[in-house]
């Protein structure tokens, strides 16, 4: 059954230095989800490796933070019917050399790491993500009641 969620999106280092951000904006709102928080920023060490502090016993840890730092980010909160699977079907698969043409991975990235956006995996990484990077202030939220 469809259900209204939220996820959060990151477009990478990579996709933001390569001027690809636009084209991945308009992907989303070609597809209907709603962009409900957006952001440009430079990530600094602490607020990289508190963000993926799950991966932080992985061997590509410290390449995921160093790559994650390398330049600014655009973060986004997205809001629709089954956003989350929908975000990361557009997405397509981590390895950007594995990822089918017509997907962002696919499109816009490079390799595993530097594979040009992020989205949550779970409604409840997606809210704690979201809380992450962005203050209730920030997110002009289309259903109010969603957590
Ligand atoms: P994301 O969290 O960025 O949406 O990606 P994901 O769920 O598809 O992949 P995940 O397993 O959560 O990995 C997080 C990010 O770490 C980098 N990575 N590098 N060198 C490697 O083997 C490797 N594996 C993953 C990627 O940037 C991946 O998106
Ligand atoms: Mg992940």
């Amino acid at each position: 059954m469809a259900e209204t969620q939220r996820t959060f999106a990151i477009i990478k280092p990579d996709a933001v230095a390569n001027k690809s951000a636009g084209q991945i904006i308009a992907r989303i709102e070609e597809s209907g989800l709603d962009i409900i928080a957006l952001k440009r920023l430079q990530l600094d060490d602490d607020m990289a490796q508190g963000f993926y502090a799950v991966h932080k016993e992985r061997p590509f840890f410290g390449d995921l933070v160093k790559f994650m730092t390398s330049g600014p980010v655009v973060a986004m909160a997205l809001e629709g019917e089954n956003a989350i699977a929908r975000w990361r079907d557009l997405m397509g698969p981590t390895n950007s050399t594995e990822a089918p043409a017509g997907t962002l991975r696919g499109d816009f990235g490079t390799d595993i790491e530097r594979n040009a956006v992020h989205g949550s995996d779970a409604p409840e990484t997606a809210k704690l993500e979201i809380s992450y990077w962005f203050n209730a202030s920030e997110i002009q939220a289309l259903v109010e009641a969603l957590p």
